[in-house]
């Protein structure tokens, strides 16, 4: 790592900090942890356990979290491998619900994460503030909450499962814009459970605190999806039986009490810079300063169908993230096209691949399996498309990426194998190892994390995490 990081200080003092968060830090059972560890013995670890929030990562990471998101004692493994300490500055820039960048901040690493979907984005700002006084927001939220059953009262609605709001018209409740409505999915939350979350909305609204708002939001955004939605993840998103009435008030105070018993935690642990831009990473240039990151630890998305968009929509549109067509089809022009869902005609990603072999083998074979098999639907028709347009994608951010990373940086990319597009198997690290070589990056090994059963193939899948190394020089004036 470049000795330029070093704070003036010298770093004794960081390994003393570092010290004090040990000791502050939650227990962690090395036992348990190492069961999950990625690298040490590859191919046994046939676990889909593998990236289970372990019960002491819970404070700050419980507060909103992406279903099967890597998990906290992955980055950790990495950090130690990566020898990363206060001296140091880590990006994720695929950071989704803040991960990376909530573990550094208990490990007293600098971070900095990039995100383009608003929600996470939000999240992740969120989790990696921890300056709110615990008292301070559980009192504001109680008087939130009393405004709120109390306006529900005046309208003869109980947020209390053992009183029947039977009797309430369908007519006398709050809805969404016809427009905004239309984005959510299809019977995502019950007219009376969308009705209590919007006079929640609006009383959080009328009685704003700029200290607790952001914190209060994102307990609203756990509870409608949790506790109030009728989604379910399995993992992929999906509407389950209908609930006729939830408890709203209840669930959101539950959600920030229990960020408040964290906050009373980590407060404790000295304030570490944790940065979140909301950008585009394959434009990552614009936002984070030119040779200032020595690791980079992230999950960028997959080339496996799933839409970030959707699994999110529903916290998305509540929080006034999207609120219509055009503003979901902005969103998704800023993500990595890894799903037939945000292609777009204009889209150029592909060039960055052109010519790579196995890249355009796996997207024959996919073209050829489909017209053998006859599949004339418009996204089995982007198949191959949107294979060469991720890997394009991700090339190009990797390409740009290397103008932000000083020289012997390391980096840690967890992707895994793929066969969405029918059956066409698409080896997602060792594709992503050979492009980060032509760019110039040192490959210097592909650990195994878990394995997955492939629900339609019945084999398993690797998850793997792609490590690197920028030996910086020439490459990185180059295109
Ligand atoms: C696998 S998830 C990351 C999950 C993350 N590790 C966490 O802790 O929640 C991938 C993320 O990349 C984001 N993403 C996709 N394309 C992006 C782009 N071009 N720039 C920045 N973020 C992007 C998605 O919105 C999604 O949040």
């Amino acid at each position: 790592m470049s000795k330029s990081s070093r704070p003036a200080d010298g770093s004794h003092r960081g390994e003393e900090r570092m010290t004090e968060r040990a000791r502050l830090r939650l227990p962690r059972d090395p036992a348990v942890v190492g069961t999950a560890l990625p690298g040490s013995a590859p191919g046994q670890q046939p676990n889909g356990e593998a990236n289970r929030l372990l019960p002491e990562d819970r404070p700050v990471h419980q507060w909103y979290r992406f279903v099967l998101s890597f998990p906290p004692h992955l980055v950790r493994e990495y950090v130690q491998r990566f020898a990363l300490g206060a001296s140091h500055r880590v990006l994720d820039p695929f950071c989704g619900t803040g991960t990376t960048l909530v573990e550094c901040k208990k490990l007293g690493i600098p971070s900095v994460g990039v995100e383009a979907h608003p929600m996470a984005h939000f999240a992740s700002q969120v989790k990696v503030d921890w300056t709110p006084d615990p008292d301070g927001l559980v009192e504001h939220a109680a008087e939130v909450a009393e405004a709120t059953l109390a306006q529900l009262s005046r309208e003869g609605i109980h947020d209390d499962l053992f009183r029947s709001n039977s009797a309430i018209s369908p007519k006398a409740l709050r809805t969404l814009p016809p427009e905004t409505a239309r984005l959510l999915l299809a019977n995502s939350i019950s007219p009376l459970p969308l009705h209590k979350t919007l006079v929640l909305l609006d009383c959080l609204r009328r009685r704003a605190d700029v200290r607790h708002r952001s914190h209060e939001l994102l307990a609203l955004a756990r509870a409608a999806v949790f506790a109030v939605s009728n989604l379910h993840f399995g993992p992929e998103v999906g509407v389950g039986p209908p609930k006729a009435d939830a408890m709203v008030v209840h669930s959101w105070l539950s959600a920030v009490h229990t960020m408040a018993t964290d906050l009373r935690i980590v407060r404790r642990l000295p304030d570490v810079e944790a940065q979140v831009h909301m950008a585009d990473s394959r434009k990552i240039a614009r936002v984070v300063e030119p040779y200032s990151i020595d690791a980079v630890i992230t999950s960028p998305p997959y080339p496996n169908e799933k839409d970030y968009t959707r699994t999110t929509r529903l916290e998305s549109v509540l929080l006034g993230f999207i609120r219509d067509k055009a503003e979901l089809r902005a969103l998704k022009a800023g993500l990595v096209r890894s799903n037939t869902r945000n292609v777009f005609r204009v889209d150029d990603d592909d060039t960055w691949v052109a010519g790579h072999a196995e890249i355009d083998r796996i997207a024959r074979r996919i073209e050829t399996r489909r017209k053998h098999l006859g599949k004339t639907s418009g996204f089995e028709r982007l198949y191959a498309r949107v294979t060469k347009l991720y890997f394009g994608g991700m090339a190009r951010h990797l390409a740009e990426l290397r103008q932000v990373l000083r020289p012997g940086a390391r980096l840690a990319y967890v992707v895994g194998d793929q066969a969405s597009y029918l059956r066409v198997m698409i080896r997602t690290g060792r594709l992503l190892a050979d492009i980060g070589h032509s760019l110039g990056y040192e490959v210097m090994g592909i650990d195994l994390f878990r394995t997955r059963l492939a629900t339609v193939t019945r084999e398993q899948l690797r998850e793997e995490v792609v490590l690197l190394r920028w030996p910086g020089g020439k490459a990185s004036l180059g295109g």
